[in-house]
């Protein structure tokens, strides 16, 4: 990465108050389906430090397709982001000027999006002469937990997307060893096609979540991927298939009950399969590290209420700290941009106006690939 130590005068000599380093930072999301761009300042308690944060949806372009069809989601974004940005700045109530840095999605996620939102921070960062700083959506996620509160390194991380399912020992900024990843689909994205066989909405997380508040968790045995096997790693696509398979044998008939009932049975098997894995991740993170355990649950998946309650009665049992963001800060948005921006300007690390935007992006390069098919990074 063209990351290099920071030559702009204020942020080199700051010197740090109560709070932070006095910094106000411009974040801008725009690598899936939502336009987003947030104002976040470090120089306050973390409760008031997100000065703004808009977010705007692209479901409603998505929705005839039942998934994200990316050279609209890229036209949408291209279309909307000066007047989120112009939004973020007035909510605020600051102005270009007023910014230290403005910090891009550098990546992974859909290109023509990434591009989008690369190519506006570098513009702004060239005529305002800040900072631009790319960040790792990951990374995003990871240090969001940071944002709304204090939250030491290294602590245990479960990050769970729409295109990722991790666990990870964050060490520091930029400092990640993951312990464990899907062999084959991402925990939102199981939870999308789940819906998807049982007629529920898109997006499917919330829809099957929502379904599962009505259904029977225990009508519809389906397996409990990986529960008892050695290692992090997580599989999900064996689950999809066995609800597939439960769909099918519904037949014509399927009643709203009927996906009720098995969207619950998904939640259900998800919630154990995700508990074991955090366990083995929970001893080799104790192992390693030692101390007080954090274990930080982000991304959008995090928001689901169940998986929460589960992991809370889980942390409890195990004398873990459990750090969840809110819910509309576990999804896509901005001010986890900013943040992470923020977070990077204070040690200096700064991109170059050469980066390239990034498809793929692994928060460890060097993690060993996971055996199985279809292997996500
Ligand atoms: O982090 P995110 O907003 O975007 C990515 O970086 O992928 O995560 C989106 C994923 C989608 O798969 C969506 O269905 C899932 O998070 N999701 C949920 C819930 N809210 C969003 N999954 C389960 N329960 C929810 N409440
Ligand atoms: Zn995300």
């Amino acid at each position: 990465m063209t990351t290099g130590v920071c030559a702009f005068p204020k942020i080199a000599s700051a010197r740090g108050g109560e709070y932070g380093w006095g910094m106000l930072v411009l974040g801008i999301e725009t690598s899936c389906d939502e336009t987003a761009a947030a104002v976040v300042a470090d120089d306050a308690a973390p409760a008031r430090r997100i000065r703004s944060s808009v977010v705007l949806s692209q479901i409603a372009e998505h929705r005839p397709f039942e998934g994200v069809v990316p050279e609209i989601a890229a036209r949408a974004h291209l279309a909307h982001i000066d007047a989120v940005i112009r939004r973020a700045l007035d909510e605020a109530q600051v102005s270009y000027r007023d910014l230290d840095g403005v910090a891009a999605t550098g990546g992974p996620g859909l290109i023509g999006g990434v591009i989008v939102g690369i190519m506006t921070a570098k513009a702004i960062a060239a005529v305002q002469d800040i900072p631009f700083i790319a960040v790792n959506h990951l990374e995003g996620h990871a240090l969001t937990e940071r944002l709304t509160g204090t939250l030491p390194f290294p602590f245990l991380l479960l990050l769970v997307s729409g295109g990722h399912c991790q666990l990870l020992a964050v060490e520091g900024v930029g400092k990640y060893v993951r312990l464990g990843t899907t062999v084959d689909d991402a925990l939102g994205e199981a939870f999308d096609k789940t819906a998807k066989l049982l007629g529920l909405a898109f997006p499917g997380g919330p829809a099957v979540e929502r379904a599962a508040r009505a259904g029977n968790p225990k009508r519809f045995a389906l397996p409990r991927p990986m529960v008892g096997r050695p290692g992090c790693h997580f599989s999900f696509s064996g689950l999809k298939t066995a609800v597939r398979r439960h769909v099918a044998a519904l037949g014509d008939t399927r009643t709203d009950q009927d996906a009720a009932d098995l969207a619950a049975a998904f939640q259900e098997a998800v919630a154990e399969s995700v508990i074991d894995r955090v366990g083995h991740a929970l001893a080799v993170f104790r192992a390693r590290y030692g101390g007080t355990v954090h274990l930080v649950v982000a991304g959008g998946v995090a928001a689901n209420t169940m998986l929460r309650d589960r992991l809370g009665a889980f942390a409890h049992a195990k004398d873990v700290a459990l750090r969840v963001p809110p819910s509309e800060l576990c999804t896509d948005n901005a001010a986890m941009i900013a943040w992470a921006g923020i977070e990077r300007l204070r040690l200096g690390l700064v991109d170059a106006m050469d980066f390239k935007p990034r498809p793929r992006w692994p928060l460890d390069p060097d993690a060993e690939p996971a055996l199985g098919a279809g292997v996500k990074a």
